[in-house]
């Protein structure tokens, strides 16, 4: 059977790019920056974006291109008979776990863009109340689910329809909508008074607080945000053309991605600063602090429609990512048809899903290693999975694969001079600076220096 690519290359890299901006950076990433100080942590996130994610993003593009396979059939097809393809099975593993408790906040997002489009911030503009609101919904039992399931659905019903018609289609669409949606309330957040010390909060470094925590902090947002280490980008970067230039794709994604996430910095924090509330308040400051912002900022029902609108279409373009990586196994190396595949991966996901959301309330006595369920799934990955498959996966390209063949994959056959030049540079990196930066970094952050 013939395998399906992406149609064109704007498809190819809306898909990648829908794959990279997710809760990431509209979720994560700001409330990171408010934890670990600001543009001294943003600084060290954009250093480490080009210097280590960018190379391992073209490794798992070189690997995916290369074998024109699934996550676990890569490993195989490119080392046949070696141990390597357990490398694949923890890289088909892991997004079935990120995808487990990311549609969890997915869950939320819908329930948040539902509250919004009924106005339920404006017309409640008792700050306190707001607050409780959020602790007292994920602790509750059904209306989570109830999200967490809708969210869910929508992505297998968009992975279903296939790689052309299905993830391309849904991506070309709705990226562009996102990029604008998200531009809009930067101008809003940005023109309010008292936005500028938010504005120089994110741009203005303090290179004092730079310490070994904010570098792992950085390093694993940066992996994160990039999708890196689950197999999520090789699977994409198996369905693109053989005629592509992976270069300019990968730059394009890790741009875009870049981009993204300081753009929806520049929407949330002005805002924060201009209401004078704080930027530390962690996993909430999307789902508690802005609510209370907009419920009272001029047209704030609107821009709370429109913002979680664009987190829920940030959030369904990643989850459906990473939802692919298990179904195009379950195709290519189990002979499922893609219906039943999605089916499959959704059931899987669904309940450990289920477990994750009522971590937070019924089941928050449950303890694995002492975290909840949902944060042992999130520490397990942000802090494990994703750097291990990162080391992993450069170790293959820098170690195990031939330098001719990895070069021919980088330069297409040497059709790209300037991709010759580049990977010069490449291959030093993936060889031995990125191996290293890793394992300190991991190491370090294991023994809590
Ligand atoms: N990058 C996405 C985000 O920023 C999340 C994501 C998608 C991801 N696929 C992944 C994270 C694979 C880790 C691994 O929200």
């Amino acid at each position: 059977m013939q395998r399906e690519n992406f149609g064109s290359r704007f498809g190819a890299i809306m898909a990648m790019a829908g794959s990279a901006i997710g809760l990431g950076n509209m979720w994560r990433f700001p409330y990171l920056v408010g934890e670990y100080g600001g543009a001294a942590f943003i600084f060290i996130y954009i250093l480490f974006s080009f210097l280590l994610s960018l190379p391992i993003l073209y490794c798992e593009f070189i690997i995916g291109r290369r074998s024109q396979k699934n996550a676990f059939g890569a490993f195989k097809e490119l080392a046949p008979g070696t141990k390597w393809k357990w490398v694949g099975a923890l890289s088909v593993i892991a997004p079935v776990i990120i995808t487990s408790y990311y549609c969890v906040i997915g869950g939320w997002s819908v329930e948040y863009f539902f509250r919004s489009c009924t106005f339920s911030f404006t017309s409640n503009s008792d700050g306190m109340d707001l607050t409780n609101m959020f602790g007292s919904f994920i602790s509750s039992t059904w209306a989570p689910l109830f999200g967490h399931t809708l969210f869910l659905l929508l992505t297998a019903v968009v992975v279903g329809k296939g790689i052309k018609g299905g993830i391309e289609k849904f991506g070309k669409v709705m990226m562009p909508v996102l990029f604008i949606v998200v531009i809009l309330i930067a101008v809003r957040s940005m023109t309010l008074s008292g936005a500028s010390e938010g504005i120089s909060y994110l741009f203005k470094p303090d290179f004092s607080k730079i310490d070994g925590k904010v570098c792992a902090a950085a390093l694993g947002q940066s992996f994160f945000s990039l999708s890196l280490g689950c197999g999520t980008m090789l699977t994409y970067a198996s369905y693109v053309s053989r005629k592509e230039n992976i270069a300019s794709s990968g730059a394009s994604t890790a741009v875009a991605d870049l981009c993204f996430a300081m753009i929806a910095g520049c929407a949330i924090m002005p805002a924060v600063f201009a209401f004078g509330l704080s930027p530390q308040s962690g996993p909430g400051l999307v789902f508690e602090t802005l609510p209370l912002i907009f419920s009272q900022m001029p047209a704030g029902g609107i821009v709370a429609i429109l913002f979680f609108l664009a987190l829920l279409i940030a959030a369904v373009t990643s989850s459906i990512s990473m939802f692919e990586v298990g179904v195009a196994y379950c195709v290519e190396e189990r002979g499922m048809s893609r219906k039943w595949a999605c089916v499959t991966i959704f059931m899987i996901t669904w309940v450990l899903g289920i477990l994750c959301s009522l971590s937070f309330g019924p089941l928050s006595d449950v303890k694995l290693f002492g975290n909840t369920i949902f944060n042992f799934f999130d520490k397990l990955s942000a802090n494990y999975l994703m750097t291990i498959g990162s080391l992993l996966v450069v170790l293959f390209v820098g170690w195990k694969m031939k330098k001719a063949d990895v070069e021919d994959e980088f330069t297409n056959g040497g059709t790209f001079p300037a991709n010759r030049r580049l990977f010069k540079v490449l291959w030093l990196i993936i060889r031995w600076i990125a191996p290293l930066a890793i394992l300190v970094i991991f190491l370090s952050n294991l023994i809590g220096l």
